[in-house]
């Protein structure tokens, strides 16, 4: 095998607390073990569009570990294979994959490391088709990509919005209200699933389990019965009524995926203080859940999958997206990783776990 002399890596999509852990051991490994040059790409695949990069070395990484965001940006707009541009003012959308391919032969790069969720990687994943040498490295707080039991920056979410719930419980109790917590998780409810469980949620919904309101109205009722004054809900952005829609924020049509999500929350609030007559706050997480340092957790499968990202561009291994499996770090052909969202099973352990102890799905 020819030995790798440059290689690059990009940061996609939503961003994550993980992503400068990843670069920096990417980094580190590279030169360190390998003696090799890395390249950073700006701003996702518009900077390979661009051309605009910079060269990462161990001084440009250097205390980034624990510090939230990217360092090289990131975007969930840019497309490489539809890509948006403006001609006298009009937008026109085309295909500018041939102009970032030829911005890594000039720059002699040997291999890409693609950081990033189900968008991302589908990108990558037509870029290895046409003959790049490719490895990805599973993000996203949404923890929604199938072939890994876990992405990293998720269990920095479940954090964050575990420890809002422990906020709302203490003000839900002072006033007697029903408080609802928005989380993000667009298709997958794993982020509400695991913070409502540790929070103390009394009412979990998902958009794996379709809820109706009136079995909502019912648990907080039958709360008060029991003298339980204020109530506590989780609801993911993708949650929807049983026959009903999603909420939908706005649309970005060049986007990979062109929904932004948002107001299922006030929805749901307006219905439950007209039907119970119980005061009803909102509290949306939003961009909080994806900014801020990455819980130790996180920053160590950060470090595991950009050393592990690395060795398989070593060893040819490309097409490949860097997975945990059990307690191992395997890889994973990238096309069977994007090929269905990983999404929670309404049938599972936990979610069982959860009904036991009474936390109702509005179901
Ligand atoms: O995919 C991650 C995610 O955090 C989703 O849960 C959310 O819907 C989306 O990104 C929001 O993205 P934006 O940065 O466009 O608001």
């Amino acid at each position: 095998m020819d030995k790798l002399s440059r290689i690059g890596v990009l940061t996609g999509g939503g961003d994550c607390p993980g992503l400068n852990a990843v670069i920096r051991a990417v980094t580190k490994s590279a030169i360190s073990k390998y003696g090799m040059e890395v390249v950073g790409f700006l701003d996702g695949f518009k900077g390979l569009v661009e051309n605009s990069y910079i060269h990462l070395d161990l001084k440009t990484i250097s205390g980034i570990g624990y510090r939230g965001g990217t360092i090289l940006g990131s975007s969930n707009r840019d497309d490489p294979f539809n890509f948006l541009s403006f001609k006298d003012g009009q937008e026109i959308f085309s295909d500018q994959s041939d102009r970032a391919i030829s911005h890594l032969n000039d720059l002699g790069l040997d291999g890409l490391i693609v950081i990033g969720g189900d968008g991302s990687l589908s990108i990558a994943d037509r870029f290895h088709e046409k003959g790049i040498n490719i490895v990805g490295v599973p993000k996203t707080i949404d923890n929604d990509l199938s072939a890994t039991d876990v992405t990293f920056g998720f269990n920095t979410a479940v954090d964050t919005a575990s420890e809002a719930l422990d906020r709302l419980h203490t003000t839900a109790e002072s006033h007697h209200r029903v408080m609802i917590l928005e989380v993000m998780g667009r298709y997958a409810g794993w982020i509400g699933l695991h913070a409502g469980i540790s929070g103390g949620a009394h009412v979990i919904l998902i958009p794996e389990i379709p809820y109706r309101i009136e079995s909502i109205i019912n648990k907080i009722r039958q709360r008060q019965w029991h003298d339980k004054k204020f109530s506590i809900i989780v609801v993911a952005e993708g949650a929807k009524p049983l026959g009903g829609e999603l909420v939908i924020q706005k649309l970005v049509p060049e986007s990979h995926d062109p929904i932004r999500l948002g107001g299922v929350g006030n929805q749901l609030a307006q219905q439950i203080e007209k039907l119970s007559n119980i005061e009803t706050r909102v509290t949306v997480l939003g961009h909080l859940q994806r900014g801020g340092s990455p819980i130790p957790y996180d920053r160590i499968l950060s470090v595991r999958y950009g050393v592990a990202a690395v060795e398989a561009l070593v060893n040819g291994d490309y097409g490949t997206m860097v997975s945990l499996q059990g307690q191992n770090i395997v890889t994973v052909p990238i096309h069977e990783a994007i090929k269905e969202q990983k999404k929670v099973n309404p049938k599972s352990d936990m979610v069982e776990a959860a009904r036991a102890i009474g936390i109702s799905f509005g179901d």
